[in-house]
């Protein structure tokens, strides 16, 4: 590959939002570039288990999910755009299928082949389209398929970015590109492009137990951030209540599509406990289920809560839960006989880079999908399985908008090469490991499910030290994957402390011991940070 090369259209991101907005515009005689930082495979889309909710079901309306999505999202969704997703689930779940992928159908009574529709928290309704337990997978690999025959659509795994580069001459700020880290070569490559999409996947590494994969550091809010753009509603990062408790299972989740069928949340002798938080026990929404479990772990001083799918017959759960069956079993439980040990753990980005209706940023041409950004579509909480639905709507919404604009859009003038004339090869890496492990600890402890202003403020202390610690290692070494990924997540650290310490009061996924109650006496407000121009990490 030359060291300076030019797109219509770079896509940095090659999960559900990324892939689907690739395939959209690639009919359209254009020329795409989708990188991934790892193999195309490795992002929080593959691993998706549950599914993806759209209105099928003959009792079921679109009336009754906008009204769930508003209720899970306390109060923060922007009704319009709720509206708009939530109408666009049909036609998603269809463009799907066209891509190959197969969902799981059922025969009805009267030998009807519809689709099976899972059950999730949060939804007055069987409304979860899914391929068993492994709804991710099969999208993922449906779209990399697709992508990979299409003649307009260059893949580059391992291609990590370092920054957006952007024209700074005219009066209205426009993207112009990337510089690419090509993490084999060691190379900083330019890629040049009149519309780039950020498609780069959540930030819930930034705490020390997550659900997701390797890579959800949240580079693209922080490359947006330094680039100039505004960032919304940090503060609701979403901890999904089950996660795999195991000394080596790592980030392995158990679907709420579980607790949908029937499981039951129990304590270590057995009892159950969710009633006492929520009439809708096991099926509320998640930072309710996620706080309950929180609480119990705290106050009996256990390592753990159970989630028992045992009473369900073994025919049963081997059918709808394979993938969750046999990794258990892997670690010596069997879920057909005993209850899985589980804990919450980070697992979604509520918020991200601000966006409108059509995916657009505060910076020309720039557009942010899927998870990195903030469309308003899940306010305090997402409700589940809506997250793989806004990626391929808004993919959808930014491919009409780029092929609305693309035509007028002026050519990329010359950009200069990466300049690696004052770095030198590091000789401590063992500083990066340290700071990352230190960040994820620190958020882990004070800004994750329970918050205080005295808690956030230690965090951001310690924010302070690192971002002065990884800036100076940044402009004398030359960069790896590790400092990109580390200088990126301090930012957003930085940005859900600063979106926490805004909010005072509880609402939705934030919880602070300090304002518990919701601050009902005025309309809700998000919070919107505007990145300072002289701003540098
Ligand atoms: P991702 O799929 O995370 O992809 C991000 C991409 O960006 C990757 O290709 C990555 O390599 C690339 N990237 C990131 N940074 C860079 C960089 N600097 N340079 C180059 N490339 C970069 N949601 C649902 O709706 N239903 C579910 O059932 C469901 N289950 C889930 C289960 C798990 C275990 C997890 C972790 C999440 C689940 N979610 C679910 C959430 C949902 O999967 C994600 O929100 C969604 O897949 C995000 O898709 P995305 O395309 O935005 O990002
Ligand atoms: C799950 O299957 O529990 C995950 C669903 C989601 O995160 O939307």
């Amino acid at each position: 590959m030359p060291n300076s090369q030019n797109y219509d259209v770079l896509i940095i991101g090659s999960g559900g939002a990324g892939l689907s907005l690739a395939l959209k515009l690639a009919d359209h005689s254009m020329r795409i570039v989708v990188l991934s930082k790892f193999s195309l495979t490795t992002g929080s889309t593959y691993y998706a288990q549950g599914g993806i909710s759209a209105v099928f079901g003959a009792d079921d309306s679109i009336e009754s999910h906008i009204n769930d999505t508003l209720d899970a999202g306390a109060g923060l969704c922007d009704p319009d755009i709720v509206r708009l997703t939530v109408t666009h689930g049909k036609s998603s779940i269809d463009w799907l299928r066209e891509q190959g992928v197969v969902f799981t159908e059922e025969q009805t009574a009267s030998g009807e082949v519809k689709l099976h529709l899972n059950r999730e928290g949060g939804h007055s309704h069987r409304r979860i389209v899914h391929t068993a337990d492994a709804t991710g997978k099969a999208v993922s690999l449906s779209l990399i398929e697709r992508a990979q025959e299409h003649g307009n659509i260059e893949l580059f795994e391992y291609h990590n970015v370092v920054e957006l580069i952007t024209d700074t001459q005219k009066a209205e700020k426009r993207v112009l590109g990337a510089y690419v880290l090509d993490s084999k070569s060691q190379q900083v490559r330019t890629i040049a492009a009149r519309a780039v999409v950020l498609a780069t996947g959540g930030a819930s590494k930034a705490y020390l137990y997550s659900t997701n994969p390797q890579g959800s550091t949240g580079d693209g809010i922080a490359l947006a951030w330094r680039a100039g753009c505004r960032v919304s509603n940090m503060e609701f990062m979403q901890f999904h209540p089950t996660c795999l408790y195991h000394p080596q299972a790592q980030s392995f989740l158990i679907s709420e599509a579980v607790r949908g069928e029937g499981g039951k949340l129990i304590l270590p002798d057995g009892s159950p406990f969710m009633h006492n938080f929520d009439r809708r026990a096991e099926l509320a929404p998640r930072d309710i289920v996620a706080r309950a479990i929180d609480h119990e772990m705290k106050k009996r001083g256990i390592e753990c809560v159970y989630l028992d799918i045992s009473h369900k017959p073994e025919a049963f759960i081997r059918e709808h839960f394979p993938t969750i069956h046999r990794q258990c079993l892997e670690f010596d439980i069997d879920i057909t006989k005993q209850p899985i040990p589980v804990v919450p753990a980070a697992h979604y980005t509520c918020g991200g880079v601000l966006t409108d209706s059509y995916a657009r940023t505060d910076i020309a041409n720039l557009y942010a999908i899927g998870e990195v950004a903030c469309t308003g579509l899940h306010g305090a909480n997402r409700m589940a399985s809506n997250s793989l639905l806004e990626c391929l709507v808004f993919a959808e919404r930014a491919s009409e908008d780029i092929l609305r604009k693309l035509s007028g859009i002026l050519p990329v003038p010359e950009i200069p090469d990466w300049d690696e004339s004052k770095v030198s090869d590091s000789d401590e890496e063992v500083v990066v490991a340290h700071n990352w492990h230190e960040l994820r600890r620190f958020m882990w402890d004070y800004v994750g499910i329970v918050r205080t202003d005295k808690r956030l403020s230690r965090a951001m202390n310690r924010v302070e030290l690192l971002k002065k610690e990884i800036a100076e290692y940044y402009s004398n070494f030359r960069v790896t994957s590790d400092l990109l990924e580390l200088r990126n997540l301090v930012i957003v650290a930085e940005l859900i402390i600063r979106c926490a310490q805004q909010r005072k009061e509880s609402r939705g996924l934030h919880y602070t011991l300090d304002y518990p109650e919701t601050d009902n006496s005025k309309p809700a407000q998000n919070t919107i940070l505007t990145p300072c121009p002289t701003e540098r990490c």
